[in-house]
């Protein structure tokens, strides 16, 4: 990055007793099953059309785990694949962060599985929950143990399998979904400014407008909890597209504000991958260019909590995101929850 660029931001952290100490993304990688189910394919299975899905959301393609391929398997991939790329061995990682609403089972946690994949077995493990917004509000964690000086090397995946959870009889949500698993690793870089800020947000208000009723205390697993369906993840659509493009919007625009910099600075912005026209609403009320913005939904359609992190991967790999260039994801997911994150990369 130019020197004059540099001085062109602040890093929000150094007010709160952070100078000296920055959290870097220092490697990232990403996994998708090799199984890819097209709009075509769904034609087969529900009544909806390509043309019908292609414009309505952008997506063309998902990739579908294999019955075989849990939550934890495609986080583990991810991960490993992150970890070579960061030359990071397992016993240096003391902390992983699972995001994901399909954990492999209730408990023990998808981190604890990926630990046990990857041999870190030093490491400290949980799961967080935040829907699509999981991936930001994992990082945001991770970085504050970095930051603390807790710990010095998180592991942070973003990772689904929301086939598992599809109604394929419903072609309002079945054609939306995918499965798939990101991952970073978190590290005190030197003389680097890192994550620069993240905000997240939250309405449980709208909790109904998109959620999976059955499984937890309040509906447990009965014949009668599957035969109605409660174990199927549920959306209004449209609702739950005008409230994503206000969040997104909304955070993106706190993130920028809070580093004092204009979306012209950022090189490259990736925003959860739902849907082409929440993209290209919240990117024409933010004034973006096209080129600006990173998409990959026509291939894999919404990962949840696995999709900016394998966007941001690909970026990276696709060389869309060099070293220094400032980067702004933005999310939105059930809860309802939102967020926005600043990364000097
Ligand atoms: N194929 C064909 N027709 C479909 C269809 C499909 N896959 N899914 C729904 N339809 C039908 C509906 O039944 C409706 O028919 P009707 O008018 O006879 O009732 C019609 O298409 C229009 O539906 P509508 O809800 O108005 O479409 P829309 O333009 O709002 O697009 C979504 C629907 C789901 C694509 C859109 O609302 C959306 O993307 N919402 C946000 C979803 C999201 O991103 N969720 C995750 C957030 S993290």
């Amino acid at each position: 990055m130019s020197p004059s660029i540099q001085k062109k931001f602040k890093n929000p952290r150094a007010k709160h007793g952070f100078q000296g100490r920055t959290c870097s993304i220092a490697a990232v990688g990403s996994y998708v099953p090799a199984k890819e189910l097209t709009n075509q394919d769904l034609e087969k299975l529900v009544d909806t059309t390509d043309d019908w899905i292609t414009s309505r959301t952008g997506i063309k393609a998902r990739r579908i785990a294999a019955e075989d391929e849990f939550t934890s398997d495609m986080a583990a991939k991810a991960a490993l694949r992150a970890m070579v790329k960061g030359g990071v061995k397992p016993e240096e990682i003391d902390l992983i962060i699972v995001a994901t609403i399909t954990p492999d089972m209730p408990f023990p946690s998808t981190a604890c599985w990926v630990q046990q994949k990857i041999g870190a077995h030093r490491a400290a493990a949980f799961d967080i929950e935040a829907a699509c917004s999981g991936f930001i509000f994992a990082l945001e964690i991770g970085q504050q143990f970095i930051m603390s000086r807790t710990y010095d090397t998180i592991l942070v995946i973003g990772a689904e399998k929301l086939s598992s959870i599809i109604n394929w009889k419903d072609r309002n949500t079945c054609v939306l979904f995918g499965d798939g698993a990101g991952a970073a690793i978190l590290r005190h870089r030197p003389a680097a400014h890192g994550l620069l800020t993240a905000c997240m947000g939250a309405d449980g208000r709208k909790a109904d407008l998109l959620s999976m009723p059955g499984g937890g205390s309040r509906c447990p697993a009965t014949i009668d909890s599957v035969s109605n369906g409660l174990h199927f993840l549920r959306m209004d659509g449209k609702e739950t597209f005008k409230n994503a493009v206000n969040a997104m919007y909304t955070a993106a625009q706190e993130a920028l504000r809070r580093c004092e910099i204009n979306i012209s600075q950022i090189a490259c912005i990736i925003p959860h991958q739902a849907n082409r026209r929440i993209i290209d609403a919240v990117g024409e009320r933010l004034g973006v260019q096209p080129e600006q913005v990173f998409v990959n939904l026509d291939k894999y359609g919404n990962t949840s909590a696995a999709s900016v992190a394998i966007a941001l991967d690909e970026a990276v790999e696709q060389e869309r995101i060099k070293q220094g260039d400032l980067v702004l994801l933005v999310v939105f997911g059930a809860g309802l929850t939102w967020g926005a994150a600043v990364i000097e990369w």
